[in-house]
């Protein structure tokens, strides 16, 4: 068994995949062509929002997205202190000085008290990931950023496909940032990423940042540095295949979530943002982590019983890049000592009914590893 198996899912597109990249073979355009311009307008149809630019990467989206804000040294950005290492860079790339904000450890998402008070007349922008495919509160971080100027940037690396009060959450926050790194909702058979946005000025900007600062084939207009960063056309033409079918991908995923929802609420454990479907917020469950109490103990049994485990993410950011903050953010601290990510993404039924048997036994034996649910 592996932790994040994509063998099943990607195995059963084989043969339409082989058939798209043959396609591509025979056109020899592999980079700016129309099959990369069909998923920038396959995306827009799927997100709703007026422009979209493909990337080489979820983490040069971030970074093209305060590039095209021109953010300088004296600028703040305010980021999770609990999220992917990209987050952090982007703003250290740019110059600017991340300011961290704590975890809110029912969502897992960032604390928005803590967001409030922590602006700045030198914010400039705000980066909230929507961690493991829930949606972080994108309307209330737009309620509080209201009248200042200030950008809201989703990194929806994680929640492709999620729905937040009836619209898709990449066309909710200023800019939108995803990932189409392999094991992500919508995943490549490489890197590669894409920004969305209703405001022509940050995509116009996006669309030569991500080639040396060029308009398409033009050197006559470059006026700025940016970086190398465009998506291949056999890995748009992958994507295209697979975006027909991500509805159905994402329903999997979310049905695995609710199984072990429902596993660990049945024997009281607790320590979970709990899932959420309705008919105007969907989540898009990218994997299953939750907080023990005693996690060393649980990764040993874990090694001796074959039990496939990440842990997302150890350590704070501010404690990434030898920053030396002296920064201790409560939540954040505990959830880096005490968060497990458990086997996800196309594991067979029989192969996840394992695990839930194997996790009975080791509830059985020892609750005290986990957190009981109040009741
Ligand atoms: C939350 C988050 N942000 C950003 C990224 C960066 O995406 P990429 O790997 O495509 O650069 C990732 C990918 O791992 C991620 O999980």
């Amino acid at each position: 068994m592996r932790f994040n198996d994509l063998d099943i899912y990607n195995k059963s597109l084989n043969n339409i995949i082989l058939k798209s990249i043959q396609k591509e073979l025979n056109k020899n355009n592999f980079i700016f062509s129309s099959t990369v311009k069909k998923l920038e307008n396959n995306l827009l149809k799927k997100v709703g929002s007026n422009y979209s630019v493909t990337t080489g990467s979820g983490s040069d989206s971030l970074t093209l997205s305060l590039l095209s804000l021109n953010i300088s040294k004296e600028d703040e950005v305010i980021i999770p202190s609990f999220s992917w290492l990209s987050v952090l860079e982007s703003v250290l790339i740019v110059g600017a000085k991340p300011i961290f904000i704590d975890t809110d450890l029912n969502t897992f998402n960032i604390d928005i008290l803590d967001l409030k008070k922590k602006i700045t007349k030198k914010t400039k922008a705000v980066i909230s990931t929507s961690l493991f495919g829930r949606t972080c509160d994108l309307y209330s971080i737009k309620n509080i950023l209201k009248k200042k100027k200030i950008i809201l940037i989703e990194d929806g690396a994680q929640n492709f496909g999620s729905i937040l009060k009836g619209k898709n959450s990449l066309n909710v926050a200023d800019i939108s940032c995803t990932s189409f790194f392999p094991s992500k909702n919508l995943g490549a058979y490489g890197d590669g990423g894409a920004v969305f946005s209703n405001k022509k000025k940050f995509i116009k900007t996006i669309y030569k940042l991500r080639n040396h600062g060029q308009s398409k084939y033009s050197i006559a207009s470059t006026d700025r540095p940016g970086l190398n960063s465009r998506i291949g056309t056999i890995q748009a033409s992958i994507l295209l295949e697979k975006l027909k079918k991500i509805k159905s991908k994402i329903s999997k995923q979310n049905i695995l979530y609710k199984r072990y929802q429902n596993f660990f609420l049945k024997e009281n454990i607790a320590g979970f943002p709990l899932y959420r479907n309705s008919s105007k917020i969907k989540d898009s469950y990218s994997s299953f982590n939750i907080m023990v109490k005693k996690r060393n103990k649980l990764i040993s049994i874990f090694n001796k019983n074959k039990i496939p485990f990440k842990v997302y993410y150890p350590r704070p950011l501010y404690k990434q890049y030898k920053l030396k903050k002296k920064i201790k953010l409560k939540n954040t601290e505990f959830l880096c000592k005490s968060i497990i990510s458990l086997p996800y993404n196309d594991l067979s039924k029989k192969r996840f009914n394992l695990v839930l048997k194997k996790l009975k036994k080791i509830i059985t034996k020892d609750r005290k590893i986990f957190f009981e649910k109040k009741t």
